[in-house]
């Protein structure tokens, strides 16, 4: 039925028309490029608008949609589109920090959640999830990403795409999701967005395709392009990436929208000699739809008159995009995802707070907790000093890229109102912003694009900073024990939000150096979208709670584990480096010919081997790290087998005893490592993992199985298998804190 309507609608299509469809443009809001056209309402009359996006509030997206239904000639509804990234009004963690909870389960939730709220309020489509893999905490959209591990970014993509497409896409709750960004943006040289990445071949199918591939297989419904040149083919323009991989290989069966602008951008890359040759090139690599920079709409026609373009190509996109209106039920009433109703009743919900409270607190990470310094014990406390810049901000508590969360502040709990809900008045909060976290300029110091950004920025001005620090100091002699809000302003990441330096910014550390020698407790709370140096921190403070960017319920979450109501069980899905100068660091490298480790100690002087002279190698806080407020010990590990054959299975378990007083969730990690390969191998990869709930006291038996598949790879010579030999199986609390066993697998 639907191939035969779409033949129908396409054979009644003008040339100018059927373009149209490849056409998305941008409403007037939250643009995060330059605008390009004011004159969009007019083109979705003249039918030359395929979707529009940044449109979101029901008014405005419907009357969008009755211009796209009653004033076209075929009146062919509009696909209305947004970034909702972690959560529509009702804000949910940000990405990186959702995904630390090592809970798909949750992760799916937030997805759903978010597409029930924005399928309410006019909106179909996400361009989510974002899936590039990101090694370099510099780069700005490190917040929006899933961390450095491809296994895990695959599961955790994977129950995105579930959790914004159902398993029914004519569902009125459920919205076209998509993969982006299509590929390697995540590895933009010194960690300054949009730029340049190169990877080699191995390096690119190991760590970059497969959350890809994955999320092709679990039925994604669109693909975005990415921003970067990837080994000098810049990805909108990649015939190889578009069509070779995505198509023919992957057999990839949705549409392809371009990043916005992309188009024209492959013009300032150098790859096209300007827009109608950009628009040629990146139509025919296989971008069906150009997100804002009307080249399709300019040049298709001429292109297809010059021979340059084949118009049956068009036709094939066009039926890739109306196949998706048809699956999304717009043909049948394209005002179904207007409902008032179902809006006032489901946007920013009681159910949907409460739900994004505890995807909250189950994202928080205890990085560090000297001498049991949390949880707080009310009943010991008369008074608590809050000290930081990010003690009552709700803006922060939401992130970047949150949606129409900023419009929606009101309903944002922060910090100082989530503790002071908590204590009821039993306990007193005294409050103090303390420090800065603007980026403080030197007097004359070059910042060169001042005008162009929105970060704050703040000449310094020592007289004014002492006078906060000493306001905050008197109130912390007063109190019982520190909280320190501290951390990053939520636009230091997202897109065009890269850092060079990774401390805290402003002067929260002398903010935190002022309050040391009072000797009382100092327990921070850190929200950032990324990884910092808190070399300082780390060593000065009893506890650290890295809780992200929580959310529109985050000062209740927050709450919820500085008083034991939540015991933490986060990880980090990415490694916190020492300091920016090990940058890139993580996890899974490879071992090198001179590793720094005991063998090359045996056999060698230390002197020349891989490190560093004026810093170790191992991170602050490796990736898996997070500790509870229980104790779980580790029995021995155990294999079923010392071999495993090529079709069989082998178990790896182990006894794990909460021995705390808390119950608490552990999450249990499965690393392995081949020691020889046709290719050097990592040496450690990530393989499993099972977040599994302890009451106090319990012991549980935890099992992994593995099979050859489980230790499929890109081998030398490309192709994807497994290779007999000897191999180590590791499970534990972090990928720094695993027991090892060998085993063989054989032929
Ligand atoms: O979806 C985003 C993309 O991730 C970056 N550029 C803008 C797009 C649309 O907002």
């Amino acid at each position: 039925k639907m191939d035969a309507f779409i033949s129908e609608l396409i054979g009644k299509m003008t040339l100018q028309e059927k373009i149209g469809q490849l056409d998305l443009q941008s409403g007037f809001r939250n643009n995060t490029g330059p605008f390009v056209n004011e004159d969009y309402e007019n083109q979705i009359k003249r039918g030359q608008v395929g979707a529009v996006f940044n449109s979101y509030g029901a008014d405005f997206a419907r009357s969008l949609q009755q211009m796209a239904v009653e004033e076209t000639r075929l009146g062919v509804p509009l696909m209305i589109a947004h970034d909702i990234i972690h959560g529509h009004k009702t804000i949910f963690p940000q990405s990186l920090g959702e995904v630390a909870s090592w809970d798909p389960e949750l992760v799916k939730l937030g997805a759903k959640i978010a597409a029930r709220e924005a399928t309410a309020d006019g909106i179909m489509w996400t361009f989510a999830p974002m899936a590039d893999l990101v090694r370099d905490p510099r780069w700005g959209r490190v917040s929006e990403a899933v961390g450095e591990d491809t296994y895990l970014t695959s599961v955790m993509s994977v129950a995105r795409v579930q959790g914004f497409q159902g398993d029914d896409l004519s569902k009125h709750d459920t919205m076209l999701a998509t993969a982006k960004h299509f590929v390697g943006y995540g590895l933009a040289q010194g960690g300054r967005d949009y730029h340049t990445t190169d990877v080699s071949e191995h390096e690119l199918w190991t760590t970059q395709m497969p959350q890809f591939k994955a999320m092709v297989d679990a039925g994604v419904a669109t693909f975005m392009t990415s921003f970067n040149d990837l080994n000098g083919t810049p990805a909108t323009g990649s015939k190889f990436l578009l069509t070779d991989v995505l198509r023919d290989k992957w057999g990839f069966e949705g549409f392809v929208v371009t990043d916005y602008t992309a188009v024209n951008e492959l013009v300032p890359h150098g790859y096209a000699r300007d827009d109608k040759h950009a628009a040629e090139i990146a139509f025919n690599a296989g971008a069906d739809m150009d997100m804002v920079g009307r080249t399709y709409i300019n040049y298709l026609e001429e292109l297809i008159e010059e021979g340059k373009v084949d118009e049956s190509k068009i036709d094939h996109s066009v039926r890739l995009i109306l196949e998706m209106k048809w699956r999304l039920g717009l043909f049948e009433d394209p005002y179904r995802y207007f409902d008032m109703a179902r809006a006032e009743k489901e946007i920013l919900s009681d159910d949907n707070k409460a739900l994004a409270r505890d995807a909250a607190r189950r994202s928080m990470v205890l990085l560090k907790n000297d001498n049991n310094a949390l949880p707080l014990n009310q009943d010991e406390l008369r008074t608590i000093a809050l000290i930081g810049p990010l003690a009552d901000s709700k803006r922060d508590m939401i992130g970047n890229w949150a949606g129409a969360g900023p419009a929606h502040l009101d309903h944002v709990i922060t910090l100082k109102q989530g503790l002071e809900e908590r204590l009821e008045g039993k306990v007193k909060v005294n409050v103090a912003k303390g420090a800065t976290y603007a980026f403080l300029r030197e007097e004359g110091s070059p910042f060169a694009h001042d005008r162009f950004n929105y970060v704050a920025r703040q000449t310094r001005d020592d007289a004014a900073l002492q006078k906060q620090i000493d306001e905050a100091v008197k109130l912390a002699k007063q109190s019982d024990v520190i909280v320190l809000a501290i951390g990053e302003q939520e636009a230091f990441s997202g897109e065009a939000a890269s850092r060079t330096d990774l401390q805290l910014p402003g002067n929260q550390i002398e903010l935190m150096k002022a309050l040391k020698p009072l000797g009382k407790p100092m327990v921070a709370v850190i929200q950032s979208g990324r990884p910092n140096d808190l070399r300082w921190e780390s060593q000065n403070l009893d506890a650290i709670l890295h809780a992200w960017y929580p959310g529109t319920s985050g000062g209740h979450a927050i709450a919820d584990v500085l008083f034991g109501d939540y015991n933490p069980s986060g990880k980090l899905p990415m490694t916190f480096p020492y300091n920016v100068g090990q940058v890139p660091v993580f996890y899974n490298h490879k071992s090198t010919g001179r590793p720094h480790d005991e063998w090359t100690q045996k056999v060698r002087s230390q002197e020349y081997t891989t490190r560093y002279n004026d810093a170790p190698n191992s991170p602050l806080y490796a990736f898996g790290h997070g500790l509870s407020y229980s104790d779980f010990q580790y029995g021995e590990i155990t294999l079923s087998s010392d071999t495993l054959t090529l079709d069989g299975e082998l178990t790896v378990s182990v006894e794990i005893t909460n021995t705390g007083k808390h119950a608490g969730e552990e999450v249990v990690q499965l690393y392995t490592r081949q020691m020889v390969g046709s290719i050097t191998r990592p040496v450690q990869e990530l393989k499993g993992f099972d977040k599994v709930h302890f009451d106090a006291g319990e012991t549980k038996t935890v099992s992994f199985t593995l099979t050859a598949d489980d230790l499929a790879f890109y081998r030398a010579d490309m192709s994807w298998g497994s290779e007999p030999g000897d191999f180590q199986v590791m499970v534990g609390t972090a990928s720094d804190n695993v027991q090892r066993l060998s085993f063989k697998l054989i032929d």
